[in-house]
């Protein structure tokens, strides 16, 4: 079935089965491949997207679910690259492997949203689910009170 979507502020159209996770859909069918696979059951945020500004496990999420909705992802955070986030993550050279970065980046720019002065507590609660198996928690949250100010 053919499911329609704004994606990075274009309208797309995907053709495939409702139930195939939305991750799929942005990697396979549209060629959007900073949105990463970790687990594949919504447990490491490696997939994280935001869907309504909402920051949304893609891997869990039947792409039929977001027919009608809003979605950005890492590609579309920002047309240069430029977003305060992504520019605080590079300055403070905080990706190791790299590989859960888009998705902590996704995750941080939902939370920003709605607390844009995080305390350590409001960062620790949001970002806890986002696992980094380089261990880069410390430079995470560093980046984020960077992009903050
Ligand atoms: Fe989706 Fe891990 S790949 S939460």
């Amino acid at each position: 079935m053919a499911t329609e979507f704004e994606l990075n502020g274009q309208p797309v159209t995907v053709d495939i089965e409702n139930d195939t996770p939305l991750l799929w859909a942005l990697r396979d069918d549209l060629d959007l491949t900073g949105t990463k696979y970790g687990c594949g059951i919504g447990m490491c945020g490696a997939c994280t997207v935001l869907v309504n500004g909402r920051a949304t496990r893609s891997c869990i999420t039947p792409v039929a679910a977001v027919s009608g909705a809003t979605i950005t992802t890492i590609e579309g955070l920002h047309p240069d690259g430029q977003h305060p986030l992504q520019k605080a993550w590079i300055e403070t050279q905080t990706p190791q492997c790299g590989y859960c970065q888009s998705g902590q980046i996704m995750q941080a720019a939902a939370m920003l949203k709605d607390f844009p002065n995080p305390t350590d507590e409001q960062i620790n609660n949001a970002m806890g689910g986002n696992l980094c198996r380089c261990m880069a928690y410390v430079r995470i949250r560093k980046a984020i009170k960077m992009a903050a100010k």
